[in-house]
């Protein structure tokens, strides 16, 4: 059986992209993830944290 390996992209000016179903904890509880890819926030001015809400753009992040 072969073991899968998770992928993440740093997106240019934005966020952090992972692929496939993960698991996050977030303030002691965890979350199941089940999408196609689950957006992180690494501008920090998100309302969503930790997901990014597109609010990178509004600021002009760039990282
Ligand atoms: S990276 Fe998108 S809101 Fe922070």
């Amino acid at each position: 059986m072969e073991q899968q390996v998770l992928q993440i992209e740093i997106l240019p000016n934005g966020p952090a992209v992972v692929y496939g179903t993960c698991t996050i904890k977030v303030g002691g509880e965890v979350q199941k993830i089940e999408k196609e890819k689950t957006f992180l926030c690494r501008c920090g001015v998100s309302k969503k944290k930790p997901y990014c809400d597109g609010s990178h753009k509004k600021v002009g992040f760039q990282g």
